[in-house]
């Protein structure tokens, strides 16, 4: 039975008709998903019953290459023994909230700026599947922006100053905007990339504004200005008209496109509640590139 799409907001994400992602091979069911991925860039699915393993597995089955942890858990390695397997929790190997000062809670405390997973590799992250597995019912939500909408939003002069546009993302500037230090060894190893600033979606045709915190500057702009413009543009991007906030209940596994939406994470009692959540991140290989290679999990380091 093909499967349905529910809209959850007046532009984009929409919850997917029953369907047990352990399970689901068939290559008609992967490309409805894949296509309702193209149009509606926010996918919830319901009452799933993955673990570490079938996550992992499916995300494979939908996109192929993984992107493996870059950050500084791939310097200290995580609780999962698996770097394409990135701990969104607030617990230590132990299962307890990690203490205020801890090194990898105020890491993660970035989630909380308006990004986009893997931008600052190359190839990007395209698909995040993010899966609820112990979640209050009072947790705070996760909050989407359409960037399609947010590009369709700018006026016929503003789009045609963009699209020539690049910036240059690193996953250590999103850090170091609030405070946070990195060695000389780990500011070695996060340099990050070039991307551009607009992207066109292959399928649907549509253009996206590409942004997240971990942009640093406009290529060949000075400094002061390509902040002004990548801050501007956020500030356009997020308004509340492009938001859908997603209330999480146990099971959740929600799909989002890197390359068509914004997210962040909202603040709540973390050292005293606990929120255990998993991702994984696909690759956006080039067409034509093994991107369907089960078992090519990313990058090393950089
Ligand atoms: C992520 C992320 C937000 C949240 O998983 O990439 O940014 O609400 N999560 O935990
Ligand atoms: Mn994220």
């Amino acid at each position: 039975m093909p499967l349905s799409f529910r809209p959850l907001h007046p532009l984009f994400a929409a919850e997917v008709s029953p369907v047990d992602l352990r399970t689901v091979d068939a290559p008609e069911t992967l490309a409805e998903i894949r296509q309702g991925m193209h149009e509606h860039a926010v996918l919830v699915f319901r009452d799933q019953q993955l673990d570490d393993a079938s996550q992992l597995a499916f995300a494979q089955r939908l996109d192929g290459a993984l992107h493996s942890k870059t950050g500084i858990s791939a310097m200290t390695g995580n609780r999962f023994g698996n770097e394409a397997l990135t701990d969104i929790s607030n617990l230590d190997e132990a299962g307890e909230v990690l203490p205020p000062d801890d090194r990898r809670r105020q890491y993660g405390l970035a989630n909380r700026l308006w990004h986009t997973d893997a931008s600052f590799v190359d190839p990007p992250g395209r698909y995040s599947l993010l899966s609820a597995r112990a979640i209050a019912p009072d947790a705070p939500p996760t909050e989407f922006a359409d960037m399609r909408a947010a590009w369709d939003g700018l006026t016929p002069a503003r789009q045609a100053l963009l699209a020539p546009l690049e910036a240059h993302h690193s996953i250590a500037y999103s850090r170091q905007v609030l405070g946070f230090e990195f060695s000389a060894e780990e500011a070695e190893k996060l340099k990050g990339v070039v991307q551009p600033l607009v992207r066109t979606n292959p399928v649907t045709g549509r253009r996206a504004l590409y942004l997240a915190s971990h942009a640093t500057r406009i290529l060949g702009w000075s400094l002061p200005e390509g902040r002004l413009l990548l801050l501007d543009l956020m500030e356009h991007a997020t308004q509340s008209r492009f938001v859908y906030s997603h209330q999480w209940r146990n099971g959740d596994l929600v799909i989002w496109d890197n390359l068509q939406t914004m997210h962040r994470a909202r603040p709540f009692d973390d050292t005293r509640q606990k929120r255990d959540l998993r991702r994984v991140t696909t690759l956006a290989m080039p067409p034509g590139a093994a991107s369907h290679a089960a078992g090519h999990t990313g990058h090393p380091g950089g």
